[in-house]
C-alpha cells in the first residue's frame, strides 16, 4: 500500500559539489601497497575527490545546498528547516546543519545533523518527508556531506582506497499534485556496530596520547563483513519495500545504490533480475561518499536525462550501525 501522508510531498530540486582535488588510483599507489588493477577489480573505483588544506565538509554541504534551491527556485529564507547527514562534520558540536544555516542565512529554519553511517541520507531523507507530509514544514533541504578523507588512515591499504569527499543536496517542499514518497523504510543493526567504526576522541575514548597511538581516530572496518552482510540483507530487504508501494522490481525505472563497491551493486542487481542499465553508477569518479552518494547519484541521474520527471526511483543505502534504508520516488 503507498504511504499516505496528510500532506503531498514533491521532490523540487537537487545539487551536488565535490572539492577540486582528484586523486587517482595510481597516485594512492605511492601512499600504500595497492595498484590501480587491484582497486578497480575489487570496487570499481577509479578516482575520487579529496578535500585539500582547509576545506571542511560545512563548505561542501553549503555549495550543494544552494545549487539545489536554485534547481528548486527557491531562496534560504524560505527554508523551514535544514537536515544535514554527515559522518565526518567540522566539529562534534555545532553541527554541521546549523553552520550550513548560518552560511547560507536561511533565516528562518532549523537545522540539525543525522549521523547514520552511510544511509545518513536516506534517513534524513525520510524524516524530511514525514515532516512535510505530517504538515510540520513546508520546504526543507536535505544535504549528505563528507569530508571522510579526514577520518581515514592514509596508511591502510583496506579502507583508504575506499572513500573519497564530497556533497549532496535534495529540496522536498509541498506537492501541488501527487505524493512524490511512495514507500520508505529504515532499519538498523547495532549488534554489528563493530564493522564499521570511527572509535576515538569521545566519551568512550577520549583523545589522549594512548588513544593517538592506538589509531582510534581512523576509520576501522571488517570489509568482508560488510560485504558479505549487504549483500545477504539488501536484495530481499529492496523487495520487500516495493511490495509495500504496490510495485514489482520491475515498475522501478532507476536504481540508486549506496555507491560503495561495484561488485556489490551488480551482485544486487543480479539476485534481483534487473538490468544494469538501470542503476546510476558513478563510484569510478567519487569512489564511497558515505552519506553524499546517493544524493551525488540522484542529481547526475538527472543531470544527464538517465533520470527524468515521472520516473520511479528507489534510493537504497546501508552503512555503519550497521544501517540500511531505502526509499521511493515518484519523482
Ligand atoms: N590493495 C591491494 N590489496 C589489498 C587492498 C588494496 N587496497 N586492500 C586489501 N587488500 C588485500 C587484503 O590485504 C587481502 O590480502 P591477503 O589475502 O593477503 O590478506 C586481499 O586483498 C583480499 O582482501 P579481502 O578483504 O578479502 O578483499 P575483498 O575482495 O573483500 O575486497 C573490499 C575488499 C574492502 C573492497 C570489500 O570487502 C568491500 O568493498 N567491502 C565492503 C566495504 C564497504 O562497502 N564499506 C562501506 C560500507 S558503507
Amino acid at each position: 500500500m503507498t504511504l499516505k501522508f496528510a500532506v503531498p510531498v514533491a521532490l523540487l530540486g537537487t545539487g551536488m559539489y565535490v572539492p577540486e582535488r582528484v586523486v587517482t588510483n595510481d597516485e594512492l599507489t605511492k601512499m600504500v601497497e595497492t595498484s590501480d588493477e587491484w582497486i578497480i577489480e575489487r570496487t570499481g573505483i577509479k578516482e575520487r575527490h579529496i578535500a585539500s588544506e582547509g576545506e571542511v565538509t560545512s563548505q561542501f554541504a553549503a555549495k550543494a545546498g544552494m545549487e539545489a534551491l536554485r534547481a528548486a527556485g527557491i531562496t534560504p529564507e524560505e527554508l523551514d528547516m535544514i537536515i544535514v547527514a554527515t559522518n565526518s562534520p567540522d566539529m562534534l558540536f555545532p553541527g554541521v546543519g546549523p553552520l550550513v544555516q548560518g552560511m547560507i542565512k536561511a533565516t528562518k529554519a532549523g537545522a540539525c545533523d543525522v549521523q547514520a553511517g552511510c544511509t545518513g541520507c536516506v534517513y534524513a531523507l525520510v524524516l524530511a518527508s514525514a515532516g512535510i507530509g505530517s504538515g510540520l514544514w513546508k520546504k526543507v533541504l536535505v544535504i549528505g556531506a563528507e569530508a571522510l578523507s579526514r577520518l581515514v588512515d592514509w596508511t591502510d591499504r583496506n579502507t583508504c582506497v575506499l572513500f573519497g569527499d564530497g556533497a549532496g543536496a535534495v529540496v522536498l517542499g509541498v506537492s501541488e499534485g501527487k505524493n512524490a514518497v511512495l514507500a520508505a523504510e529504515l532499519h538498523a543493526d547495532g549488534e554489528k556496530g563493530d564493522y564499521i567504526a570511527f572509535p576515538g576522541g569521545l566519551a568512550a575514548r577520549p583523545a589522549n596520547h594512548a588513544s593517538v597511538d592506538a589509531g582510534d581516530h581512523f576509520v576501522k572496518m571488517k570489509g568482508n563483513e560488510v560485504f558479505k552482510y549487504v549483500n545477504k540483507v539488501i536484495p530481499s530487504f529492496v523487495k520487500d519495500v516495493c511490495e509495500q508501494a504496490g510495485l514489482d522490481i520491475s515498475d522501478i525505472d532507476a536504481w540508486i545504490f549506496h555507491q560503495a563497491n561495484l561488485r556489490i551493486i551488480e551482485g544486487i542487481l543480479r539476485r534481483l533480475n534487473v538490468s544494469e542499465e538501470k542503476a546510476i553508477v558513478n563510484l569510478q569518479k567519487y569512489g564511497n561518499t558515505s552519506a553524499a552518494s546517493v544524493f551525488l547519484a540522484l542529481h547526475e541521474g538527472f543531470a544527464d536525462g538517465r533520470i527524468s520527471r515521472g520516473d520511479k526511483v528507489m534510493l537504497v543505502s546501508f552503512g555503519a550501525g550497521m544501517t540500511y534504508g531505502a526509499i521511493i520516488l515518484e519523482i
